[in-house]
This record gives C-alpha cells, structure tokens and sequence, in this order.
C-alpha cells in the first residue's frame, strides 16, 4: 500500500509518500518564509495554492511512482491556521475523489510523534515537541497520547524568532541565537514553570527590556537559551517520573538545538533512560509523517466520508482515538 500525505498547517506545504512497511518515498517541503514580521495566514494559504502542484509532482518524481500508484491520501487536519488548513484539505479530498481511494485526516501533533518513533526505533516515549507554534510534552497512557505539560503562552520556537525579530536578528531566529549564545556568559533572567507548565513571555519582554537597556546581546541569548531549555528538561524530566517511561523523544524545528539536546541527553544519562533526536527532516513540519501517521491509522481500521473530513484547527492531541497502539 502507497500512501500521499498532505502538511498545511502553518509555513510549511509538504507532500510526503510513504509505503505500509514505514518505507519512506519522498519527503517533499515548499516553507512560506514572510517577507516581514510573522506568518500572515492568508498569505501562508496563497503560497500552498501556488506550491501544492509542484510539490506533488516532485514528491512523485522522488519516488518514482505515477499519482494513480497511490492507495490512500492522507492529510493534516489539525491543529493549524483555518486558511492553511483548508488548502491542504481541498487538495486531498480532491485526490481521494479523483483516484476513487479512502481519505484520513491526521492529527499534525500525534504525527510528529509517530514519524519520530519510525525514524528513531523508540516505541513509547515521553515527547518533547517544541516547534515555532507548539510546546508540548506528551506521553501515551490509557489509549491517548496526553498532554503533561505545555506552554500557557507562545511556543518556544515564536518567542526565539520575536526575540530576534526585537534584536534586529534575521527570521528564523532560533538558529542565530544558537549561534550567538556560544559566545555568551549567564545573566538574570526569569525562569517560569507553573505545576507541569511552561511560560515564556515574561522572559521575552525581560530579554527584550536588557537588549534595549544595552545588554551584550551573545549574554541574552545564551541566558534565554539556558533559562528556556531549563524550564523544558525539568518539565520532561518530572513527565518521566511521573510515567516510568524509558525512552525520551526530542521533536520540532526547535529540536535542530545542540544546547537543548545536550540537556536532556544529560537528563537522560543520569535517568538511565533511553534519548533520540528525529532527524531534521523529518522533525520540522513534512508530508512523510502525515502518511505514516494516517497509514497507521488505517490500518487499525479507520475509515473516513468525505463529509468528516473538515479542518479542525483546534484539535488537542488528547482528543485523538489512537487505535492503532491498543
Ligand atoms: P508548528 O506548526 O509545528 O508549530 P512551525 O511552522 O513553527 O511548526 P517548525 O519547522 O517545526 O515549524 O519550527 C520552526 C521553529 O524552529 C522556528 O521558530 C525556528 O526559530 C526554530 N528553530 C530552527 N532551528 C533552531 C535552532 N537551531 N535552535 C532553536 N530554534 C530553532
Ligand atoms: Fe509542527
């Protein structure tokens, strides 16, 4: 069985295809970069509308199949930005009705753990997801992946990039500061945990208040790096303790972070508990873990009408029935 994922959630338009046995054919990604300021979401919809075609014919080329070799399309259905969604959905429920085959919509969260989980070998571990939009540490326990801990306010990954954006850094931000921190040494700077979650404003208006106060900007991020990273490994490492899991799986855009990774590799070392990164291509936002993701689920049994396919831009993680892993 061959199966065409679609990704539109945020930037990111993807097409990913992927066989029934976790072989991945393609991986095809066009990322909408804003020519200012953060995402516009009409904006982000026009450049997939414009995208989607290529990146198909791409996908196709890569894995050298023709569109009628492919049994199941599969796409992001949430969570997301409305006017993102529903391109990538229009486009798949047009490929299902054209090819006469099934359609399921994934979930973009649980995708990105179980794309992980293919490319990393674990099979149940606490995931620390940290993109621009999300910041999640998740676990599955009585058939839902559920949600530890979380950002009450932005994902990690937006505060890195307006952070930048305040500092005159160049868009994303998040490798800069990577970058620039390696030259830094530590300052005061606040550090906000709250039960099991996380808050990252107070700490980008403070960044933001010592920059324009005149602050050595390689201290700020190296600070923001320690005291935000910080905040997630204790996070993770209290998710662990809480669910004797073994194995800790890093994801996202933002788990590209070598300082990050450290962390919670050290974390791991002391907890005797096994640590994994999902390769770069596959931790940002992609087509391929939208395929695996709705292969898994179809082969559990799923099925889906046309007429349940509409976005759901809201959709939690614990919300979704995973019944592949029961
Ligand atoms: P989602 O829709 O899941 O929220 P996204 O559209 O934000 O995803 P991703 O590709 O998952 O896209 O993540 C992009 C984020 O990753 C940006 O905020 C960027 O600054 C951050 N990032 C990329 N590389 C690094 C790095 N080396 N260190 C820290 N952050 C990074
Ligand atoms: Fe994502």
């Amino acid at each position: 069985m061959i199966c065409l994922g679609i990704e539109s959630t945020a930037h990111t338009f993807g097409a990913g295809i992927v066989t029934d046995s976790g072989k991945i054919l393609a991986n095809i990604k066009d990322i909408y970069v804003p020519k200012k300021g953060g995402i516009h979401p009409r904006e982000a919809a026009e450049h997939h509308t414009q995208a989607c075609g290529t990146v198909l014919q791409d996908a196709l080329t890569t894995a050298k199949i023709k569109l009628s070799d492919i049994n199941l399309v599969t796409f992001s259905q949430g969570p997301g930005l409305p006017p993102c969604l529903r391109i990538g959905a229009v486009f798949a429920r047009t490929l299902g009705l054209r090819l006469g085959i099934p359609i399921i919509g994934v979930n973009h969260c649980v995708a990105h753990i179980e794309i992980g989980n293919l490319t990393t070998g674990l099979s149940d571990p606490v995931t620390l997801y940290v993109s621009g939009g999300n910041t999640q540490v998740i676990a599955f326990t009585e058939g839902r992946y559920r949600i530890f801990g979380e950002t009450l306010d932005n994902g990690i990954g937006n505060i890195l990039d307006q952070f930048a954006r305040a500092a005159g850094l160049p868009h994303p931000g998040g490798p800069k500061i990577e970058q620039l921190a390696q030259k830094g040494s530590y300052i005061i700077l606040p550090y906000v945990v709250k039960g099991m979650d996380l808050s990252f404003g107070g700490i980008l208006s403070e960044a933001v208040r010592k920059f324009v106060a005149g602050e050595k900007i390689e201290n700020i991020c190296y600070s923001l790096q320690e005291n935000c990273f910080a905040m997630l490994t204790e996070v993770v490492e209290r998710a662990v303790a809480h669910t004797d899991k073994t194995e800790v799986l890093l994801t996202g855009g933002v788990a590209a972070n070598k300082r990050l990774q450290e962390m919670l590799r050290i974390m791991c070392a002391e907890r005797g508990v096994k640590f994994a990164v999902v390769p770069a291509e596959f931790a940002g936002d992609n087509g391929a873990m939208i395929a695996w993701t709705g292969l898994l689920a179809y082969k559990a049994g799923q099925r889906q009408t046309i007429a349940n396919t509409q976005i759901r831009p809201k959709w939690r993680t614990d919300e979704v029935d995973v019944a592949w892993k029961v």
